[in-house]
């Protein structure tokens, strides 16, 4: 019952400033407490609370094309992945507070090798999100590179990008579910198709539950199975309606409630087969109830670590 907790404060993946200050907040509203509370054993990356990987960044970052700050992304990203791969390596559940998603990057990649070699399987991923974050740096209209996490995960990127030519494709489209999605741009939805990606959008939480959701991703990443494979749970916090966590950059209406979002986690949870979670985009510095939103998030947190409700 350990956790190696990596605190990434880091907005480089997105122009709005304040993202990077999301883990400072989750730790400064005693989510460590919460845990040990919990009876696990919180074991913080390298001692730190928070890293911010500023050392490392290149004292330029010019955009290449429209790709904006794809050094600093790359080495954070790169650290990261080492960071969660010692954590997960050693058989502890591996948190991740963000942070941009462009963090999806490292924490994907450490995940995936530390599967790999611990139980010899790929790992499979459920994001839940409202956005895909599936662009290539080709089909990206904004050029931040939290809209692109997954395109570099599958292996959609042949160019060599400076700063990110280190990414290793460790993830198999098939071994992908989204939840949530509502915002997806034209290119991201082709990509959907063609590599024929598992998606639950709000339409079919709507038409069917996000029980029977839940249900179905489940069994979608069971098939073929024969030991039970490992999940990683990357919960971008806009996947929840702005009325729920509005503390985030890139809010969409029409999001899931709160007892979905927790219910996502929960469900994860009874799996068995959870060893990592991001938990993304918190912002504090925008909307006018922050501490909701961060408070949600040690909630969401501790519901995918088996808080019960009885
Ligand atoms: N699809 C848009 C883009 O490519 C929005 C991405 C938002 N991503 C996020 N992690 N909040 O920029
Ligand atoms: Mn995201
Ligand atoms: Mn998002
Ligand atoms: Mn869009």
């Amino acid at each position: 019952r350990e956790i190696g907790i990596t605190c990434v404060a880091f907005s480089g993946g997105q122009p709005r400033p304040g993202v990077d200050l999301g883990p400072e907040f989750v730790l400064k509203a005693g989510l460590i407490g919460q845990l040990n509370a919990m009876d696990f054993k919180t074991i913080l990356t390298d001692g730190k609370e928070i890293h911010d990987y500023k050392e490392f960044f290149p004292a330029s970052d010019e955009p290449i094309g429209i790709i904006k700050r794809p050094r600093a992304v790359g080495i954070v990203s790169k650290h990261l992945t080492d960071q969660v791969y010692q954590h997960s390596k050693a058989g502890r559940m591996a948190l991740q507070i963000g942070g941009d998603h462009s963090m999806g990057l490292g924490t994907v990649s450490g995940i995936a090798r530390a599967t790999k070699e611990r139980f010899g399987q790929d790992i499979k991923v459920i994001w839940v999100d409202a956005h895909a974050d599936i662009n290539t740096p080709e089909t990206t209209e904004t050029g931040n590179l939290h809209g692109m996490p997954l395109s570099f995960l599958i292996g959609l990127v042949k160019e060599n990008i400076e700063g990110l030519d280190w990414v290793v494709p460790c993830l198999k489209p098939e071994n992908i579910v989204y939840i949530g999605l509502r915002d997806v741009d034209k290119a991201e939805k082709q990509i959907l198709k063609q590599y024929n990606i598992k998606a639950f959008s709000m339409h079919e939480i709507d038409r069917y539950g996000i029980g029977a959701v839940m249900n179905m991703t489940i069994e979608y990443l069971s098939k073929g199975d024969t030991a039970q494979s490992p999940i990683h749970l990357s919960f971008d916090i806009d996947a929840l309606d702005p009325t729920v966590a509005a503390s985030t950059g890139t809010p969409v209406r029409g999001g899931l409630t709160f007892r979905e979002g927790h219910y996502i986690c929960e469900a994860l949870h009874e799996t068995g087969r959870l060893v990592g979670i991001d938990i993304v985009e918190l912002n504090p510095t925008i909307g006018h109830s922050n501490e909701d939103t961060i408070t949600i998030g040690c909630s969401l947190i501790r519901a995918a670590l088996g808080e019960s409700l009885l």
